[in-house]
C-alpha cells in the first residue's frame, strides 16, 4: 500500500463536525436514518456526503460513497481519513460496499472515525474493518480474454 503525506492536518473533531453538517443534507424519507460523511484527502481538501435515498429503495446511496465519488471525481485519490456521523446510540459503521470502496482509495494509515449526535466517537484503521479485501492486486497478471 502507498504511504500518505503526514503534512496534511485536520483534527478528527473538525472532520466529524463537517460530517455532522453534511448529514443535514440527507435525503432519507424512507428510512428516516440520516447519515453524513466527511473525507480528508491527502491534498488537504475535505469532501462531504450524505445519504441519498430513492423511492425504488435499491438505488439509494450511502453517505460514504457519495463523499468518495465527489472526492474522486474532483481528482482526489488518497483518503487519509473519513468521518461518519449518524443519530444512533450504537455508532454507525460503513456498510460492506462502502468499506470496499474506501479500501480502493485507502492507505496503510487511513482511519475511519465514527460519531453520533451526543459526542460518542470510535476510531478504526480501515484494515480492521476490511481485513481480507479484494483489490487491484488480484487483477495483476490476469489473462486477456483472447488467451482464455
Ligand atoms: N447508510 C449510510 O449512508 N451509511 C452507512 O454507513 C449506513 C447506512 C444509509 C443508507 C440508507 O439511506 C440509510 O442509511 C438506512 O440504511
Amino acid at each position: 500500500m502507498r504511504k500518505r503525506s503526514s503534512a496534511v492536518k485536520l483534527s478528527d473533531d473538525e472532520l466529524i463536525e463537517q460530517a455532522r453538517e453534511a448529514r443535514q443534507g440527507a435525503h432519507a424519507p424512507y428510512s428516516n436514518f440520516k447519515v453524513g460523511a466527511a473525507i480528508l484527502a491527502s491534498d488537504g481538501r475535505v469532501f462531504t456526503g450524505c445519504n441519498v435515498e430513492n423511492s425504488t429503495y435499491s438505488l439509494s446511496m450511502c453517505a460514504e460513497r457519495v463523499a468518495i465519488f465527489k472526492a474522486v471525481s474532483e481528482g482526489a485519490r488518497e483518503l487519509l481519513k473519513i468521518a461518519v456521523v449518524a443519530d444512533s446510540e450504537n455508532l454507525t459503521p460503513p456498510c460492506g460496499c462502502c468499506r470496499q470502496m474506501i479500501w480502493e482509495f485507502a492507505g496503510e494509515e487511513t482511519k475511519v472515525i465514527l460519531a453520533n449526535m451526543i459526542g460518542d466517537i470510535q476510531k478504526f484503521d480501515i484494515k480492521e474493518l476490511i481485513p481480507e479485501p479484494f483489490d487491484a492486486r488480484f487483477l495483476e497478471g490476469v489473462k486477456s480474454s483472447a488467451e482464455c
